[in-house]
């Protein structure tokens, strides 16, 4: 039996792989390489000495899909692949609907045709748009506000609704809070291509010297200095996560929604004091305008996530800090350019 893992050389998937194969799956990884480069499945050979398929294949190509369902006795799919840049979302909608939607859609109807039911699927605590309260647990309201966003919670209303077609199927909706830190080693991490939107590989870029400084989106949030509160969480811990969802769903049909998150919230300045402290870099940084679309705060309510899959998160803002910094400093470059 075998787990397909889409979108296995991105930032999770390659974590999620590595985690998988330490815990004796075997996997076949499947990614179009749109956002990721194939030297992040020779590092997870490395890192593991283990062998496994890989195939260079887009989610919309449905006979190679087909192939790889055809090829190995799947038993699961840990959906990570989707695009997942907000930004761009608002510019190109129809590429991220066409990506994330047909793309998921594909997934399924392939999987059905070849009685594979099981399946893990990275949603986002996006989903939860601009949350009244904190923290957020899994019964608060949805929305989204960008095309991204929307995805989201469109695939998953669509696997809801096809869960409800076929009660066989079991699906576990993983909603992740802010994964930031990479794998011990330093062999594996966030590889973002160009500019960073996002903190943590934006901050890694200053520390190293790729960006004179840290812009920081508003200093004047009703929070304890100002800056965003997020729920940061190291990503081996999150891919801890999938693989206890896994574990559920071998007894246990339907479709349950969970929160990823630590449960606790820091700030911008937080991160950025944190970081600075561990690894010894300051972080030049100026406070500028709000970023549009940005909420205040927002952190996870984990204790469905607890109760039912037996799982917390154990890694704290510091070691998430080292281990980011780790991957940076072993990387300047990220992922040297390797052909596939
Ligand atoms: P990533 O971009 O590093 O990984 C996604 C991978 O999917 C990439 O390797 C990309 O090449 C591949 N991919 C995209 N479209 C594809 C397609 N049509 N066919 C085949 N492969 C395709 O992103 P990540 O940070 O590892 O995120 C993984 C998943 O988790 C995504 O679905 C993302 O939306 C979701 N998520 C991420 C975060 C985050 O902050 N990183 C937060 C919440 C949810
Ligand atoms: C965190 C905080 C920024 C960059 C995004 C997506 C979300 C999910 C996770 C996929 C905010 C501030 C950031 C910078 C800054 N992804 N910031 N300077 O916005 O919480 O979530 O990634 O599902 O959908 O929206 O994460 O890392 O971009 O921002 O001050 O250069 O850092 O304003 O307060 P965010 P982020």
């Amino acid at each position: 039996m075998t787990i397909l893992v889409t979108g296995g050389a991105g930032y999770i998937g390659s974590h999620a792989a590595v985690e998988l194969l330490k815990s004796g799956y075997n996997i076949v990884i499947m990614d179009n390489l749109s956002n990721s480069n194939f030297e992040s499945i020779n590092r997870i050979r490395e890192l593991t000495s283990k062998e496994f398929p890989f195939y260079k294949c887009d989610l919309l190509d449905r006979d190679e899909l087909v192939t790889i369902f055809k090829n190995h006795d799947i038993e699961a799919v840990l959906h990570f692949a989707g695009l997942k840049a907000v930004g761009e979302s608002v510019e190109i909608p129809l590429k991220y609907y066409h990506n994330n939607i047909t793309g998921t859609i594909n997934l399924c109807e392939i999987m059905a045709k070849h009685d594979v039911k099981k399946l893990v699927f990275s949603s986002s605590a996006t989903v939860y748009g601009n949350p009244d309260r904190v923290p957020i647990d899994e019964s608060f309201p949805v929305s989204a506000t960008n095309p991204y966003g929307r995805t989201k919670l469109m695939v998953e209303e669509i696997l809801r609704d096809l869960q409800v077609s076929d009660p066989t199927w079991k699906i576990a909706l993983l909603r992740y809070f802010n994964p930031i830190g990479a794998h011990k080693s330093g062999r594996i991490g966030e590889n973002p291509n160009g500019i960073p939107n996002n903190l943590m590989p934006y901050i890694t870029q200053v520390a190293i010297g790729k960006r004179e400084k840290l812009s920081v989106f508003g200093n004047d949030y009703e929070t304890h200095d100002g800056t965003g509160v997020r729920d940061f969480i190291h990503v081996i811990d999150l891919v801890k996560g999938h693989l206890k969802a896994l574990q559920y769903l071998d007894s246990n049909e339907g479709v349950e929604t969970f929160n990823l998150g630590t449960g606790t919230g820091y700030s911008v300045l937080d991160l950025i004091n944190t970081f600075s402290l561990v690894n010894k870099k300051e972080i030049p940084y100026q406070f500028m305008e709000r970023r549009p679309g940005d909420i205040s705060i927002c952190y996870a309510n984990p204790t469905k996530a607890d109760k039912v899959l037996g799982w917390r998160a154990e890694k704290d803002l510091k070691e998430m800090c080292k281990d980011s910094w780790k991957w940076q400093t072993d990387n300047p470059n990220g992922y040297d350019k390797t052909t596939y």
